[in-house]
C-alpha cells in the first residue's frame, strides 16, 4: 500500500514501506474438509471443484478450500462473507483450534502448523487474544476478576493484573463497573468486557469473530467507534470476522471476501468497491455509496501555498501574487498546521503592521475546515460546498500534507459512479496496484 492514493486509513502501515519483510500473518494454500478421508479432496481430480459438488460427489463439507492471504503487522484485516462460508473455520484454523487439513500458517515467524500441543498452547496464551461474538463471560465472575481472567491464566499477580486491567476497563469505557457482575450488565457493556479481557493480555494479535453481531444498530456503531479508535491507540494486528459489508468497510484495512471457502478477493475497501473482480463481489457491493469510500487522500494534492509562520504579511501578499491564489496554509517551523490564511486577511494584517503570520489572529482562530487523508467524501462534499478554495488536510500530527480542491472531488466521484463492471479489468487494475504498492 505504498500508493499514497489508496494507503490504509488509519495509523497501521500494512505493507507500506516493509515489502522486503514477511507479514505478520502468513497463510498459505489452506484447506479445511470435514467429513471422512478429508485428504482424498485434495487429490487433483478434486481440488479445483467447487464445494457442492464435492459434497455430493464425496460427501464432504467444504470448510477452507485452497486460502492464501497475509496480514502485517498493525494491520486490522477482516474476513467477510455470509454465513457458511468459512470465516469462523479460518480464524480457528489461525491458531489450531480447528486443525487445518493442509496448508501452511505462520503468525510472527512461528510455524503454527508444525507446533506441538505444548507450544501450542503458551504461543496462544502469550501472542492471541480472542473475542468472540458470545462474550464468554464467567456469570459468577465480578467484571474487573472476568476482565483479568487472561492475566491470571498468565501466573500474574492480583494486584498487578487489577491495575493494568483497571487501565484497560477505563479504554473501554467501564469505570466504576469493576465490581458488577455480568448479569448487571447490558449486551455492550459486556462485549465491552469480552474486549477489555482479551486487550488485558496485551498480546500482538487479536481474533474477533463477529464480536458485535449480538448488539443492536447504535450499541454495535458505538462498538465500531470504539474500536476503531483503540486500534489508532494500540496498532494491534486484527483479524476482524464479520458478515455485514459496512462493518467491513469501515474498520477493514484491507478486506478478504470468502465464498464457499474460497477467498474470493481481497483488497483495500476502495478495491472492493470500485474493483470487484467477480460478479460474486460485485452483487455484494453494489449498493455501497461511493461517498462512503472515498477518501480525502485519493484526491489530495500537494499543498500550493504554504507561509511559514514567522513570515511577514508583505511578503505573504507577494507570494500570494506570484502564485495567483488568494488562500494559503501557514504552517509551524516543522510544518505543523497553524491556519488558513486569505489575501485580505494578510492585507489587513499587513496595514495594521503586523510582523509576523502566526501572530494574525484571524489564521489563528482556524475557523477554516480541516479535512485529515481519511476523511470521507461524503464529510468533504459538504464542506467544500460551502468555501471558495481548497481544503487543507493535515495528519494525525497535525502536519500539513496536502489540499482537496472541489472540482478533484467532483472528477473523482464521477469516474467512480461510471466505474467498469468489466470484471477481468478490475482484476488487472487491482494487480498492478498491489505491483506498484510492492
Ligand atoms: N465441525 C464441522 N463439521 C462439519 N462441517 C462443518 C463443521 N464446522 C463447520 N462446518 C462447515 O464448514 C462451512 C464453514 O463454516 P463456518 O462456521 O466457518 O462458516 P461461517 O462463515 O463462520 O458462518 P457464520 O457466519 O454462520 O458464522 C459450513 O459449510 C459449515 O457447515
Ligand atoms: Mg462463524
Amino acid at each position: 500500500m505504498a500508493n499514497e492514493s489508496l494507503a490504509p486509513t488509519r495509523g497501521a502501515v500494512p505493507g507500506a514501506s516493509n515489502g522486503a519483510q514477511s507479514p505478520f500473518i502468513s497463510v498459505d494454500s489452506v484447506w479445511k474438509v470435514f467429513g471422512k478421508n478429508p485428504e482424498r479432496v485434495l487429490e487433483p481430480l478434486y481440488a479445483e471443484m467447487d464445494k457442492s459438488f464435492i459434497q455430493s460427489e464425496l460427501g464432504n463439507v467444504i470448510g477452507l478450500q485452497d486460502v492464501s492471504f497475509s496480514v502485517e503487522q498493525g494491520e486490522t484485516f477482516v474476513i467477510m462473507g455470509l454465513s457458511g462460508s468459512g470465516k469462523s473455520t479460518m480464524v480457528r484454523c489461525l491458531i489450531r483450534l480447528i486443525e487445518p487439513t493442509a496448508g501452511s500458517i505462520v503468525i510472527d515467524g512461528d510455524d503454527i502448523t508444525a507446533m506441538s500441543d505444548k507450544d501450542l498452547i503458551e504461543f496462544r496464551r502469550s501472542k492471541i487474544a480472542m473475542v468472540f461474538q458470545h462474550y464468554g463471560l464467567m456469570p459468577h465472575r465480578s467484571v474487573i476478576d472476568n476482565a483479568s481472567w487472561g492475566l491470571e491464566v498468565q501466573g500474574v499477580d492480583q494486584a498487578t493484573r487489577y491495575e493494568r486491567t483497571r487501565e484497560i476497563l477505563d479504554l473501554v469505557g467501564l469505570t466504576g463497573w469493576e465490581d458488577a457482575y455480568p448479569r448487571q450488565l447490558s449486551g455492550g457493556m459486556q462485549q465491552r468486557v469480552g474486549l477489555a479481557r482479551a486487550l488485558a493480555v496485551d498480546t500482538g494479535v487479536l481474533l474477533m469473530d463477529e464480536p458485535f453481531s449480538g448488539l443492536d444498530p447504535l450499541i454495535r456503531r458505538q462498538m465500531q467507534d470504539e474500536l476503531v479508535r483503540l486500534q489508532d491507540e494500540l496498532h494491534k494486528t486484527i483479524v476482524f470476522i464479520t458478515h455485514d459489508l459496512n462493518e467491513a468497510l469501515k474498520l477493514g484495512d484491507r478486506i478478504a471476501i470468502m465464498h464457499d471457502g474460497k477467498v474470493a478477493q481481497i483488497g483495500s475497501p476502495e478495491d472492493i468497491v470500485l474493483r470487484p473482480e467477480d460478479s460474486y463481489v460485485g452483487d455484494f457491493t453494489q449498493d455501497v455509496r461511493i461517498e462512503s469510500i472515498l477518501t480525502a487522500r485519493k484526491v489530495m494534492v500537494p499543498p500550493m501555498v504554504t507561509f511559514p509562520g514567522h513570515l511577514n504579511p508583505r511578503a505573504a501578499l507577494d507570494a500570494f501574487g506570484r502564485a495567483n491564489r488568494f488562500l494559503g496554509w501557514v504552517v509551524d517551523e516543522v510544518g505543523r498546521y497553524i491556519g488558513a490564511l486569505s489575501h485580505s486577511a494578510a492585507e489587513r494584517a499587513s496595514r495594521s503592521g503586523a510582523a509576523r503570520l502566526d501572530q494574525v489572529q484571524e489564521c489563528l482562530d482556524q475557523e477554516y475546515p480541516v479535512l485529515t487523508p481519511a476523511t470521507n467524501f461524503d464529510e468533504i462534499i459538504p464542506v467544500a460546498m460551502g468555501v471558495d478554495h481548497a481544503l487543507p488536510v493535515v495528519d494525525d500530527d497535525r502536519l500539513l500534507v496536502g489540499e482537496v480542491h472541489r472540482t478533484d472531488v467532483a472528477e473523482a466521484l464521477a469516474i467512480a459512479s461510471a466505474s467498469s463492471p468489466d470484471y477481468e479489468a478490475n482484476a488487472a487494475e487491482n494487480a498492478a496496484q498491489d505491483t506498484d504498492k510492492s
